[in-house]
């Protein structure tokens, strides 16, 4: 790479003939300036051609703007004893902004709920989820693509699939992220981990199409399933060969899960399956549908295989089709009755012990995206100038900001302390103890995800509402943070649960 002077850049500032310096890189713009997404005038500006635009440039755009290969190669040199100050983050780093971190990743403090070997584990996953997905997980959010079934076998490699199923039986023998957690040591914090993980590139439709339908439509297989049945399917979904999706919802019944029409008749040794479900997420590809249908006896979970009668649509919803987001019919599909998870009626309880999994595996996720948001609104308003003055020094910025971080540490504490005691307590005590807490969790981390996704549109304007360029991430959280206020179960039905639940709780003699 050439050494140049500014005396030299300078002289490169008209038509056709154009250099300029940022963060002491020098670029020669002379063939780009026409194809130029802001235009070729702005460059040719005052200031700007032959000159240092270092300042101009971070104004306007994001620093992976000069990391993309096609920009890169413009670069023909370096100023002179320059020094380059903006730096790419190595892939797998820590911020160093102010709470764009949890306290326990952050230099100086301590938890009592992380060690060493979270730490070690926090380090890798980060490295291979920003080498690995996230250039999948912008390509998919983009042109809508399920993910590519390459990044799925790289997953499974390092056992990303069996891993956000939790800590469990199902682990004993993997070599988890290289063996850099023995099974019987992964425990919901390594979980939670992968799931802030992976929540954080402002892509919320590739959050679900990363195989949530599997996160979800698996655990009745295994709880309830018969050995033949776990057998057959386990191995092929968590080695990302075959895909699941949990298929509960239909347009007639959602929060109310009772409510299902879709029907199972038992002719003999099968079940004749007719009815639909909505919204299923991953159904678009899904080989297995974990089923929720009515029979005489009662509602009954059925796994049903992709094949004669079984269709799906692709449902248009705000967030990306790489979700897989499907319209499922099921027509008069004949099914063993061998494939029946738990008993025959027993189907509302299989479904219910579900969720509470599910539930924090949404606020884990929610959590993630939403810190990242914060760290977005930290710097864009310490670097956006208007009035001549950076953005931080408006208050009313200032205090958006400072709500915005006393949302994100109040539900990563709650969270935390969460998942502390899901660490410390059996299955059955987990249902029976956290669905109350977990639904309100839920219903705290989205509501305050909403705040927080309203306050960075304001702190970004209208790059808050423009899919590329500076606000994009705010622009993805913005469209898509009710989705978390949506999905395994919506809101306010999680709030009432969770009082319901306590009143259930109340001693008899409590009285004020
Ligand atoms: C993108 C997407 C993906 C999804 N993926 C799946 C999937 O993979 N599998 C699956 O089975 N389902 C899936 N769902 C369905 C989702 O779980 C339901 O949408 C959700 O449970 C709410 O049901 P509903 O939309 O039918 O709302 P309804 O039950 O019709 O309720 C409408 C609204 O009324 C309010 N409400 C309802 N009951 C009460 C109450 N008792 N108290 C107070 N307020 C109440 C709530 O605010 C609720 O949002 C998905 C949905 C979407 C949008
Ligand atoms: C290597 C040099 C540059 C490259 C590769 C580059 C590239 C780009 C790209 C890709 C965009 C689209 C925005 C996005 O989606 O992120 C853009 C927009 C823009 N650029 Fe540049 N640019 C360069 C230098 C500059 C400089 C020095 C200026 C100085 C003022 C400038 C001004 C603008 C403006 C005003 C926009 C429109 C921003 C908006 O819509 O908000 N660019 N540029």
């Amino acid at each position: 790479m050439r050494t140049l002077t500014f005396e030299e850049v300078k002289k490169h500032n008209s038509d056709d003939d154009l250099w300029i310096v940022i963060d002491s890189k020098v670029f020669d713009l002379s063939n780009f300036a026409d194809l130029h997404p802001g235009g070729p005038n702005v460059l040719y500006a005052e200031g700007v051609a032959g000159r240092d635009a270092t300042d101009a440039f971070f104004g306007l755009h994001r620093h992976e703007v000069l990391l993309r290969p096609q920009y890169a190669r413009l670069q023909i040199g370096v100023i002179e004893g320059g020094v380059e100050n903006i730096r790419a983050p190595a892939p797998g780093s820590l911020s160093r902004v102010p709470y764009a971190e949890p306290s326990w990743l952050s230099e100086g403090f301590l938890s009592p709920y992380y060690s060493n070997n979270h730490r070690a584990f926090q380090r890798t996953v980060r490295k291979f989820f920003e080498e690995v997905v996230r250039p999948e997980a912008i390509k998919c959010e983009e042109n809508g693509k399920r993910i590519s079934q390459e990044v799925v076998d790289r997953m499974s490699d390092v056992e990303i699939i069996a891993m956000r199923l939790g800590p469990g039986k199902h682990l004993q023998g993997r070599t988890l992220m290289g063996g850099i957690v023995k099974p019987e040591e992964f425990d919901y914090f390594h979980e939670l981990i992968l799931n802030t993980e992976l929540s954080r590139f402002g892509t919320r439709g590739f959050v679900d199409g990363m195989l949530n339908g599997a996160v979800i439509g698996l655990p009745p297989i295994w709880n309830y399933g018969s050995p033949e049945l776990q057998a057959r399917i386990i191995p092929q979904v968590l080695s990302g060969k075959k895909y699941l999706a949990l298929a509960i919802t239909e347009a007639f019944a959602g929060s109310d899960v009772s409510g299902l029409q879709t029907t199972a008749v038992r002719v003999g040794d099968h079940w004749i399956i007719t009815g639909t479900k909505k919204w299923i997420t991953n159904g678009t590809f899904a080989d297995y549908f974990t089923t929720g249908c009515k029979t005489d006896k009662g509602l009954t979970v059925i796994l049903i295989e992709r094949g004669e009668g079984v269709s799906t649509k692709p449902i248009k919803t705000a967030y990306s089709s790489t979700a897989g987001t499907a319209y499922v019919v099921f027509d008069k599909v004949r099914v063993p009755v061998s494939n029946t998870l738990g008993e025959i009626g027993n189907g509302l309880s299989v479904i219910l012990s579900n969720f509470n999994h599910e539930r924090w595996m949404v606020t884990g996720c929610s959590v993630g995206a939403q810190r990242v948001i914060v760290e977005e609104c930290l710097k864009w308003a310490n670097q956006r100038i208007v009035f001549g003055k950076p953005l931080s020094s408006q208050a009313v910025i200032r205090n958006k900001l400072g709500k915005m971080i006393m949302r994100i540490e109040a539900c990563q504490n709650w969270l935390e302390i969460v998942t502390h005691q899901m660490n410390n307590m059996t299955y059955n005590e987990m249902s029976s103890k956290m669905a109350g807490q977990i639904g309100l969790l839920k219903q705290f981390v989205s509501r305050c995800g909403r705040e927080t996704a309203e306050d960075a549109t304001q702190i970004f304007g209208g790059r808050a509402l423009t899919v590329t360029g500076m606000g994009k991430l705010v622009e993805n959280y913005h469209r898509t943070s009710g989705y978390d206020a949506i999905l395994a179960g919506a809101e306010d039905v999680l709030g009432d649960l969770g009082v319901r639940q306590a009143m259930k709780k109340m001693p008899k003699d409590a009285l004020l």
